[in-house]
């Protein structure tokens, strides 16, 4: 990493490396976002946004744009790890991740997905687990897939936000038999509803609408007083999210409906270490410039010594 190393030749007697560290992480908005800062922003009709994020750089970049929540999603083990689906990463692999967006993050709500296995035995279990999001990485939030109300219950007791996840999840592909569409129907749209309002009453900040209807999600977020966040739910949800490889064209595979690619960031890394890889190999990088010098009175001594020594051979 360069970040240490000075950008130009040292003043004499500098010499050789006096670098800076990377500037602290600022923030365009500087008010830190918590969970009752996304309820009133419900009840202000202001839409909250939200993005997934992994690793320090990105999110960084994902906050001083002024993103509300930033999600270490599970979504990782696809995105981030190559995983054909999000069941395989563990608790540990989403710690580490989840400290380093932290590290990041200035002003966005941070919150860690809780990965599959992790809550899904006792409730003293998924308790555990919770309190290490926030212990040991930081997290102001956990987020939990499926009506969960006990562990919802359980993690409010324990002084932990919880985010839910209803519709689609992900964690549930095996029973679903791939990712499909949620609440099609009478019957799965009221029990949607009912777990919405189950898991508000226990406690849950904020609810994750994935995958379903526009006018299940609108009907849902209608009536909850705590904020619906949606993906690929529609426009009425009170904030959206998506996956950050997504808008950036960063998956390696065709974009769901509701993904809208703002960026083609595959084509710009593509791109720029092409030219990296050419340049080292027409040894066009790197140039004298791009080089550190000894200070001049070294510089001459070595000559000089080089000098002798030829007149002496
Ligand atoms: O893991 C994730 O990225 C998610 C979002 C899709 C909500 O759960």
């Amino acid at each position: 990493m360069s970040l240490a190393f000075p950008t130009q030749d040292p003043p004499e007697g500098g010499f050789p490396y006096e670098g800076k560290a990377a500037a602290a992480p600022t923030s365009r908005l500087t008010t830190k976002v918590s969970m009752p800062a996304l309820q009133g922003m419900k009840r202000e009709g202001k839409p909250i946004t939200a993005l997934t994020a992994y690793d320090y750089a990105t999110s960084r970049l994902v906050d001083e744009a002024g993103i509300d929540m930033i999600l270490v999603g599970d979504s990782l083990a696809m995105v981030v790890l190559g995983h054909d689906n999000t069941l395989a990463v563990t608790v540990d692999e989403m710690l580490h991740h989840t400290r380093a967006v932290r590290r990041a993050v200035r002003r966005a709500l941070v919150v860690a997905d809780m990965p599959f296995g992790s809550y899904h035995g006792t409730l003293a279990e998924g308790v555990a687990n919770a309190v290490r999001f926030v212990k040991e990485a930081g997290a102001e939030a956990v987020k939990v897939e499926g009506p969960r109300v006990e562990l919802v219950q359980a993690l409010t007791d324990a002084e932990i936000p919880v985010v839910g996840h209803l519709g689609l999840t992900p964690q549930s592909v095996l029973r679903m038999g791939g990712y499909k569409v949620q609440a099609k129907t009478v019957e799965t749209l009221t029990q949607l509803k009912e777990d919405a309002m189950a898991l508000a009453e226990a406690g849950a900040g904020a609810i994750v609408l994935e995958g379903v209807p526009r006018e299940v999600a609108a009907a849902v977020t209608a009536e909850l007083e705590i904020p619906t966040i949606g993906i690929g739910a529609g426009p009425d949800c009170d904030g959206q999210i998506l996956v950050f490889h997504d808008i950036l064209n960063m998956t390696f595979a065709p974009h769901a409906k509701f993904v809208r690619q703002y960026a083609d960031a595959a084509a710009l890394i593509r791109g720029a270490v092409e030219q990296y890889r050419e340049d080292v190999e027409h040894r066009a990088f790197p140039t004298d410039e791009e080089s550190y010098h000894l200070p001049a009175a070294v510089r001459d001594a070595a000559e000089m010594a080089v000098v002798i020594s030829d007149r002496l051979a």
